[in-house]
């Protein structure tokens, strides 16, 4: 089964189970200032899970599903790893008040195993922790689907998601495990959590569930990392690195939402996605290629027509401080300068000069503390 086929198959279970298929938010996200990018599926239903709008005004339907275009630089390091990516698309159903944790699951486990006929390793359920009770429901409905699955119970760091940003509805989860990865989160939205920390159960409960695409695809084309999967592998036999594959992926999908690459905040991680590309590769435009004419996008995601022109232009500027960068380098100018000021992406310092790697870090950790980029 191809990706676009797997995508299909998901937004069309959901549909012939009464939900309506709502099309991708934007990467950056509408009403939500305390963060960079749309990283969640539930980003967009942000208020509707907290009774501020209502779905059913806004959609048409209290039962919703999506993919949804993601980026997350927190996991940027592993990027080139088996399954971690920049950009990713998620899956998922929602539900404002409409059903909750047995159809939830039911819709999951009949997904997962009958439509799309792949072997769950084992389950996780939240296992209780502070203020928040074990969740011994949703334990007892996987046990009556399938009394010899696995259930394992983890705390509030495994299972337990949200908010997205500062504040927002979040609640314990339900995982679903394949072959060694998390596939499937399955979130039951019952409280709010305050700037403060403080819960505060929401007056109507939400499912939020999310999986990521391309992980799917992964599993079921039994790949040995996403970059063999048909998703990726057409952008990789021409990018040559995992890395420039996702990143300069990451960056069409950026600039067709209208970030520019900038010193601060969303422009300046798509600057640094392009450059660390454009060290590896300097042959952009045929990735660029690659990704917009992807038989999983066409008809579904639009690129941009000046994508290569906005590459262009950053990339022409970066070869100008690239040159200027290195000759500072022979002068002896500190790797965090070179750095921040000059755009050299550390891989290039590392080769010509050496590095203070723990001082690099503190510098690094500072810089991320005053400037907010990439925090999540
Ligand atoms: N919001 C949850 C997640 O991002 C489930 O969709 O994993």
């Amino acid at each position: 089964m191809l990706s676009n086929e797997i995508r299909e198959k998901f937004l069309r279970f959901f549909e012939k189970r009464g939900h309506r298929v709502v099309p991708s938010a934007s990467l950056v996200p509408t009403d939500d200032p305390s963060v960079l990018f749309t990283t969640a599926g539930m980003q967009q239903f942000k208020s509707h899970f907290i009774g501020l709008r209502n779905a059913k005004d806004d959609f048409g339907s209290l039962n919703l599903t999506s993919s949804q275009k993601c980026v997350r630089t927190s996991d940027i390091e592993e990027v080139g790893d088996k399954s971690h990516l920049t950009f990713f698309e998620m899956l998922g159903n929602f539900s404002f008040d409409g059903y909750w944790k047995k159809e939830a699951i039911e819709y999951a486990y009949d997904l997962i195993t009958k439509e799309i006929d792949l072997k769950i390793d084992y389950v996780s359920v939240f296992g209780g922790e502070g203020n928040v009770p074990e969740d011994t429901e949703s334990a007892e409905i996987w046990r009556s689907i399938d009394p010899e699955i696995t259930i394992k119970k983890f705390g509030r760091s495994d299972n337990f998601w949200g908010p997205t940003g500062e504040e927002g509805p979040c609640g314990p989860t339900t995982e679903i495990y394949i072959d060694g990865i998390e596939i499937w989160n399955i979130v039951f939205n019952e409280y709010y959590q305050s700037q403060d920390k403080t819960l505060i159960p929401l007056k109507t409960k939400g499912v939020d569930t999310g999986m990521g695409l391309e992980r799917l695809v992964k599993v079921v084309q039994k790949t040995e990392t996403v970059f063999e999967t048909d998703l990726f592998l057409p952008i990789v036999q021409v990018a040559n690195s995992r890395i420039v594959a996702d990143h300069i992926r990451t960056s069409c999908f950026m600039i067709t939402d209208g970030i520019t690459p900038s010193n601060t905040g969303r422009g300046y991680v798509l600057r640094r996605l392009l450059r660390r590309a454009y060290v590896k590769n300097k042959e952009i435009n045929p990735i660029i290629d690659a990704i917009v004419n992807h038989p999983s996008y066409l008809g579904l995601y639009a690129f941009t027509p000046n994508t290569k022109e906005v590459v262009a232009l950053e990339l022409e500027k970066f070869q100008k401080t690239l040159d200027a960068g290195l000759k500072r380098i022979g002068k002896g100018e500190d790797p965090f300068i070179l750095f921040t000021s000059y755009g050299l992406p550390l891989e290039i310092i590392e080769e010509v000069t050496s590095v203070d790697k723990e001082k690099f870090e503190r510098q690094m950790a500072e810089h991320k503390e005053k400037s907010g980029v990439w925090k999540e």
